[in-house]
């Protein structure tokens, strides 16, 4: 049998964790700060993770001479007498062990520590297993712990029903991962899934920083999958189902006040959206754009706000205007159709097409989300009234590529997204943030994200902020500096029970045939189009 033994616990405290003295014959290099290790007490089995390493040694006079480089045979003659390692093991999650296995149940928190001499041993298949749960339902393998072979599973079901986070320095594989799990809650049926996919890569083929091309979400689930676009050049190219227009009436003055920065409009200038929003209402923009130079006179008169300002303003909205998708009136029906779509359990990937950058994406994710919140807020106060099942407001993901741009503090507050990602648990909606500067994120939503997927960090502001409300950050850290530049990260928070390190599901032909629903899907697509809408769009 694989020996498994490291070594034994000779000290530690409650708070700070456990020292292990390592085996003669267990090096440092075997073992990875991050990994699971477990310590087998006398009636409780614990899960933890390694938190550092040390090199100790029982005569300091060692130190001071320490033998001759190339005499092997001295040091291994002093390894595990003289000199001789410890780990630090920060236990997680502990198990009771009874005699009776009907009475046993799952892992919980830890409550005690093991005495002296408790043996620390390598985690198993089993353990994994134990902790992090067995496959089937709408457990998922994400990954496998980074030395080993083994799937590491994210409960679905907790990942959506609270706000999520995926973070990382670019490259570090945040969309790979985010396409995994969207895969894993599309194929698990854990939620319907709103994607704002502002580089259009989500839906079809896209090739890799490697050169070859993966498979994109409607590739890999046909008519499951529900593609919208912003840009009628690239839905007429693309397998598109849906041109998006948004409506000169669907603007509301938060909108452009969310916008100031990309418009780089002054605070005055802002402000005076707000205003002609008080004057005139839902009219306000075509008002404003209607303007002569007679009637803004007149209206900064009777509203108190600042010409020059509310020119301004004017100046730059024309500007917007021109933009293809933006039409005098557009009906609320289509977005309208896409809740009424993820309703029924499909998920909507919105392409922006050529209108890729911060002002459309912006503008038009706040639209669309605005609107829908407002559905799903109606579809929850009639399924608290009728308490009917069939009224229950299906979970909704709705996920989002450079959060920051929505959710820094200067923002949060008054956006959308800041507003679910606060307190829109309860509606069924919640978010899947991907950034990679998590310190451009309004703190107060960072405590928000019930389970946080980071990659590599080298700012230290970002390291701070992914841990924001993390209990026992100091251990993490650790582990975080720890991580490979690409595919691996650290999973923590309330999809599972305890954090670890992982190696990233690849993303390849045999994620495709684990997941997909290969076949037949080119002929349902037809269909799709028409059964949503009734006619072909
Ligand atoms: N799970 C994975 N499976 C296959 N390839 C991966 C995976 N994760 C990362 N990669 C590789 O790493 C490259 C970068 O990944 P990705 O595009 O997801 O990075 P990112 O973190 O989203 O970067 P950015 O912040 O710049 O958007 C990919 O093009 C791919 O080659
Ligand atoms: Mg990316």
């Amino acid at each position: 049998m694989r020996r498994t033994r490291l070594g034994l616990v000779t000290g530690g405290t409650f708070k700070t964790g456990l020292g292990v003295r390592l085996d003669a014959d267990c090096t440092t290099e075997d073992l990875r700060v991050g990994e699971m290790v477990v310590i087998e007490g006398a009636s409780n089995r614990y899960f933890g993770m390694i938190t550092d390493m040390q090199l100790q040694a029982t005569d300091p006079r060692l130190l001071a001479s320490p033998p001759e480089a190339g005499s092997t045979l001295l040091a291994q003659a002093l390894t595990g007498t003289v000199n001789y390692a410890t780990v630090e093991v920060k236990p997680m999650l502990m198990l009771e062990l009874k005699a009776d296995l009907d009475e046993q149940r799952g892992p919980g928190p830890v409550r005690t520590i093991p005495m002296h001499f408790a043996a620390l041993r390598k985690a198993s298949a089993m353990d994994f297993d134990t902790v992090f749960g067995k496959e089937g339902g709408t457990n998922f393998a994400v990954g496998t712990p980074v030395p080993m072979d083994i799937p590491i599973r994210l409960r679905l079901d907790r990942f959506v029903e609270r706000s999520n986070g995926i973070f990382g320095q670019s490259g570090t594989g945040k969309s790979f991962l985010a396409r995994v799990l969207l895969c894993g809650v599309i194929r698990t049926r854990a939620a319907a899934n709103l994607i704002f996919d502002m580089h259009s890569e989500y839906a079809f083929d896209k090739q890799t920083e490697d050169g070859h091309f993966v498979r994109g979400l409607r590739d890999l689930f046909g008519p499951q999958i529900l593609v919208y676009s912003l840009d009628e050049g690239a839905a007429a190219r693309r397998n598109v189902d849906v041109t998006l227009a948004v409506g000169l009436n669907q603007i509301e003055a938060e909108d452009i006040m969310l916008l100031a920065d990309e418009l780089d409009l002054t605070s005055t200038t802002a402000a005076t959206a707000g205003l002609l929003g008080d004057q005139y209402g839902k009219e306000w923009l075509r008002q404003l754009l209607a303007m002569s130079a007679d009637d803004v006179a007149e209206f900064c008169q009777s509203s108190g706000a600042h010409p020059e300002a509310t020119r301004a303003l004017q100046r730059k909205l024309r500007g917007v205007q021109r933009r293809a998708y933006l039409k005098e009136e557009a009906p609320f029906s289509l977005i309208d159709e896409m809740v009424a779509a993820l309703g029924r359990g499909r998920s909507i990937i919105l392409e922006f097409g050529r209108f890729d950058n911060p002002l459309d994406y912006m503008l038009v994710a706040n639209i669309v989300t605005r609107r829908i919140r407002r559905l799903y807020q109606q579809k929850m106060e009639r399924f608290e009234e009728t308490k009917a099942e069939t009224d229950r407001p299906p979970q909704l993901v709705i996920t989002l590529e450079e959060a920051h741009k929505f959710l820094n503090p200067a923002v949060a507050s008054q956006t959308i997204f800041g507003t679910i990602a606060r307190e829109m648990r309860k509606y069924n909606v919640t978010l899947m943030v991907i950034d990679q500067r998590p310190s451009g994120i309004d703190p107060e939503v960072m405590s928000q994200l019930g389970t946080r997927v980071t990659g590599l960090l080298t700012e230290e502001r970002d390291i701070d902020a992914v841990f924001t409300g993390v209990g026992g950050r100091s251990f993490l850290r650790g582990a975080l500096a720890s991580l490979d530049t690409r595919q691996q990260v650290l999973l923590m928070g309330h999809a599972v029970p305890m954090p670890v390190v992982v190696q990233t599901r690849t993303y390849d032909e045999e994620f495709y045939r684990a997941v997909g629903s290969s076949g037949s899907w080119t002929e349902d697509r037809e269909i799709n189009a028409t059964d949503i809408w009734g006619k072909k769009q």
